[in-house]
């Protein structure tokens, strides 16, 4: 990672450039393109390296100018668990993901929770990565402030690309690539043990410049070989693909035109994709079973 003069390689993590002066600098700068690995020696670095095992780059300049720059910027979603603030990070658009107290839980609970949470999205996300499945470029983790900083990925969702399908010129083409890119990049992710926990079309953006998919938010991401989670997996982006029908300005060129041909495109580059298909395709059968039931009964 190289941001506006600040080469890693010029200040390697171990060898801090000079004393921190502010009590509070808590950045952690993560490089999951080059994975830069060891931890900061100074007294402060070593209370804020507190996300054991992960490669982390410290660097006194980039941590004041954080600390300094509390707005986070323009608040692009606001959910039940998270902000989500577009800004910039050293020059450059950046997407700030700000996971807020629980006022009812007590204080230090409530940090030391969503502290877990945030390395649980952190791991996740540069599992993902090594795993082959593209996901934005993390620039920075924050334990006290409890945000992450990623690379701002320029392009529509997954979502607003069907939405439009067959009103703005998508082709049918484009949707066959981007069907093939989610199966295979699912594939690679569950054969290396790690369940994405939120397929939505919203947590998937194309890259404008390039085409290509990039998966974002890992905040309900685990790890698991189980054939079980793994279906769960691909049910719950089945049931987001079917459920998109009722906010479609063509309803019927949707449900038989897009959501047949994307699925069985999903599922088929999946199959080319994961080495343990044949397992997760049974318990496919068997969770849209169980859904169909529970749809009757419920
Ligand atoms: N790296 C990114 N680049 C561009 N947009 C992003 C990025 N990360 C998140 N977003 C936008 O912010 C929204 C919410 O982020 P997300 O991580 O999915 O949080 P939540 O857990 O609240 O769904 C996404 O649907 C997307 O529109
Ligand atoms: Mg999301």
């Amino acid at each position: 990672m190289e941001i506006a003069g600040n080469r890693a390689s010029e200040s390697p993590p171990h060898l801090c450039p000079r004393p921190p002066t502010l009590a509070s600098s808590p950045l952690h700068f993560i490089d999951t393109d080059r994975v830069i690995g060891g931890h900061c020696h100074c007294e402060l670095s070593a209370r804020l390296c507190q996300l054991p095992g992960l490669p982390v780059f410290c660097n006194m300049d980039m941590a004041i100018q954080g600390v300094e720059n509390e707005a986070f910027g323009f608040l692009v979603k606001q959910g039940a668990e998270a902000r989500v603030f577009k800004s910039t990070f050293v020059g450059r658009l950046s997407i700030v993901k700000e996971r807020f107290s629980k006022k009812y839980r007590h204080p230090l609970l409530d940090s030391k929770l969503t502290v877990k949470r945030l390395n649980m999205e952190v791991r996740c996300m540069t599992k993902a990565r090594r795993l082959g499945v593209p996901t934005p470029v993390l620039y920075a983790v924050d334990p006290i402030l409890h945000t992450l900083t990623f690379e701002y990925v320029d392009g529509l969702s997954v979502k607003e690309i069907l939405l439009d399908f067959g009103l703005n010129g998508i082709v049918e083409e484009q949707l066959n690539d981007i069907a093939i890119q989610i199966g295979t990049a699912m594939g690679k992710m569950h054969d290396g043990g790690l369940i994405h926990g939120d397929l939505t079309t919203s947590n998937m953006i194309i890259r404008g410049e390039t085409n290509h998919l990039v998966l974002i938010d890992f905040g309900l991401s685990f790890t698991s070989t189980i054939p079980e989670d793994k279906a769960v997996d691909l049910y719950v982006l089945e049931r987001a693909l079917l459920s998109m029908h009722s906010s479609c300005g063509n309803v019927m060129m949707y449900m038989l035109v897009v959501l047949p041909v994307q699925m069985e495109k999903i599922l088929s580059a999946y199959r080319k994709s994961s080495k343990q298909w044949s397992s997760t395709m049974n318990k496919l059968a068997q969770v849209r079973q169980r859904g169909r039931k529970r749809t009757m009964v419920g």
